[in-house]
């Protein structure tokens, strides 16, 4: 399969669907649209007693989650389930959706490939863009402002913290003498200047500085601390949640979280390690290389209704 073609294919698909063990009445969360692949397979499973409710942040991939799901609503007539999609943050999650009213909960964090792919949305330094990187790009500030406006010091900080980069005060310093600086391009080969020649297969010296700028930019991990605070309270006892993470700081708060939950009687966790995809997955669907799924289910007494 091409990568343009990798680009329509969920990560973990059937791993996600035999956890989230969808039923056909039940009322299912996609924190995280994207492209609306597995909001596809859950939609699929549901009949016409089920709901679906999605979130997504980015107006572009909402309005391709609702034309996708839409033809699938089309070919399932009246056996299809309600579904309602929602433009906003999943960390807001409590505010659409009802206390001990969901059966499962999804979320597959981190950036989708049509962000990634699009120049002109800034997430990606392999092709020429804005500084941007916003998910919602209604919130400010973008990465231009990151870049150009915080002081050395909270450079240093921002990229040692998100980006894990031990080399975060070189590139700090580095950056302040470049600004201004417009592009991702630009932003890639400043970086890249501080750091020694690139050894074959290592990764480009710039990503932890670009996964450093998504995650503020985005408050990507406040966000996955508010979705572990709301989901106990969302979910129906034996509801599961159900989350897929790309990097080692996601994955920390998910396990953390997980396991202090599992001792206060909240969680029973269904994988003690993390699922991760087999050597035919990530050949086809190279994004999924880095793909960490956990999952759980609610304790407390009495079964799905
Ligand atoms: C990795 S993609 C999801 C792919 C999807 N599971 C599929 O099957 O195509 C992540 C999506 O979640 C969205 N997203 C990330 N963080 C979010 C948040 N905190 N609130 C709402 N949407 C978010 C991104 O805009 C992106 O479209």
């Amino acid at each position: 399969m091409t990568q343009q073609g990798a680009r329509h294919v969920p990560v973990l698909f059937d791993v996600v669907m035999d956890f989230l063990n969808v039923r056909p009445d039940g009322t299912y969360v996609d924190c995280t649209l994207g492209l609306a692949g597995h909001a596809e397979g859950i939609m699929r499973r549901l009949g016409p007693g089920g709901r679906l409710i999605g979130f997504d942040r980015d107006s572009e991939a909402l309005e391709l989650a609702r034309g996708r799901l839409d033809r699938v609503r089309e070919e399932m007539g009246n056996k299809a389930p309600r579904v309602e999609l929602i433009g906003e943050a999943f960390s807001r999650i409590e505010e659409y959706v009802a206390p001990a009213s969901a059966d499962g909960i999804l979320a597959d964090f981190g950036v989708s490939s049509l962000q990634l792919d699009e120049a002109r949305r800034g997430f990606g330094f392999q092709a020429d863009g804005p500084l941007d990187m916003r998910m919602d790009t209604r919130m400010g500030p973008d990465a231009g402002q990151v870049v150009n406006e915080m002081s050395e010091r909270e450079l240093a900080n921002l990229i040692y913290e998100y980006g894990e980069e031990r080399r975060s005060r070189t590139v700090a310093r580095a950056i302040v003498r470049g600004r201004p600086i417009k592009t991702t391009a630009q932003l890639a080969r400043i970086v890249k200047s501080t750091a020694p020649p690139m050894k074959f297969g290592q990764i480009h010296p710039a990503t932890r500085t670009f996964q450093a700028l998504r995650i503020s930019v985005n408050r990507e991990l406040d966000e996955i601390r508010a979705l572990f605070e709301a989901a106990p309270k969302l979910l129906k006892p034996s509801g599961r949640l159900v989350v897929i993470s790309f990097h080692s700081l996601e994955d920390r708060i998910a396990k953390d979280s997980f396991r202090e939950g599992a001792g206060q009687g909240i969680w029973s966790i269904l994988t003690k390690k993390p699922v991760t995809a087999g050597e035919e997955e990530i050949q086809r669907n190279p994004r999924s290389r880095s793909a960490k799924l956990r999952a759980a289910e609610k304790q407390g007494l009495g079964t799905r209704d």
